[in-house]
């Protein structure tokens, strides 16, 4: 009922009275009147005013599932969202959700994460209600090798979206790190289930410092909000996000990895320099040449050998 009401106060900019929105929704005034204050309680601004009725004033920096989908024009990326507002891991929730039969495009959000976790065992800080900590559940039709291909499919789909809402450039450090002027604001976690030849399902996570300011900020990070000097709105950024995979992500089933490689390379900054990759304490270094259709990252050492990298560390 809560979104029902939203909905009805968001498409009336003008007070609209109470006997007028009880009646249109089927319950008591009085009813209606619990319904605002829970609705206040969550940080809604809603006036009220005899003879005149209620009016949406302003919403909250929250990002609750009602706030997401609506207006959310995608098929299926985000349609089912769960929202926690403290989490050991999204990870860990999506996980629990897709093994239960959740369905593909579900999202898993949180305002904060106690154990947020990064690649290699790294932590990952979440900040409440600064950031975007999201676990998308995928099930693509491909074989396990190929399940990097997804997230660099995420990382430019982040790309794409900071730079049409935000105006910000970006780059991407392989695999997946989302740089602005060398200093990272996005990272990328895949988990999958697989069988030898097939995926059963994939979880994405994001981690998205958004509006954090600089004391929350680890050395070598930044925020769009420190980069772009002002307060980003989360929920259209995020709704862009979602567009961006799901139209990606068509686009791949359609055509192929290619179309993902390609834009891919278009917001790389590793291809075509000396680099040195750490993975378990071991050490290989030389040019990087190309990504494959997995998203392997190609490197040539000193004698001339082309060698595969899945992952690792790049500086
Ligand atoms: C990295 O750069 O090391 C990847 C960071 C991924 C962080 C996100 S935040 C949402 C999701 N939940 C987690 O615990 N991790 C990912």
């Amino acid at each position: 009922m809560r979104d029902k009401i939203l909905e009805f106060l968001k498409k009336n900019n003008e007070y609209t009275s109470g006997d007028h929105l009880a009646h249109s929704l089927g319950i008591s005034r009085q009813g209606l009147w619990k319904h605002i204050q829970e609705l206040r309680d969550s940080g809604y601004d809603i006036a009220a005013v005899p003879h005149l009725g209620y009016k949406l004033i302003s919403i909250p920096d929250k990002l609750f599932p009602s706030e997401i989908t609506h207006g959310l024009d995608t098929r299926f990326i985000g349609k089912k969202v769960y929202y926690f507002d403290k989490v050991t891991s999204t990870m860990d929730v999506a996980m629990q959700w897709v093994t239960k039969g959740a369905n593909e495009g579900t999202i898993v959000i949180a305002e904060t994460q106690i154990k947020g976790r990064g690649r290699l065992g790294r932590q990952w800080l979440s900040p409440r209600y600064k950031g975007i900590y999201l676990s998308l559940i995928l099930k693509p039709r491909v074989a396990p090798a190929q399940a990097s291909i997804f997230t660099l499919l995420a990382a430019v789909s982040i790309c794409e979206a900071v730079k049409d809402e935000i105006g910000l450039d970006v780059q991407i450090k392989w695999p997946n790190d989302i740089l602005i002027r060398n200093k990272k604001f996005c990272g990328i976690l895949t988990e999958m289930d697989a069988e030898t030849d097939e995926i059963k399902f994939l979880v994405i996570g994001l981690g998205l410092n958004v509006n954090n300011d600089r004391g929350e900020l680890l050395a070598g990070a930044t925020s769009l909000k420190e980069e772009r000097k002002e307060k980003v709105n989360r929920i259209t950024l995020l709704q862009a996000i979602l567009r961006r995979i799901e139209k990606n992500y068509l686009l791949f089933q359609k055509e192929g990895p290619e179309v993902i490689t390609q834009k891919w390379r278009e917001y790389n900054i590793t291809l075509g320099k000396r680099v040195r990759i750490t993975y378990r304490h071991k050490h290989l270094e030389g040019q990087s040449v190309d990504i494959d259709q997995d998203g392997a990252l190609l490197i040539r050492n000193s004698s001339g050998l082309i060698q595969k990298v899945t992952s690792g560390d790049v500086t």
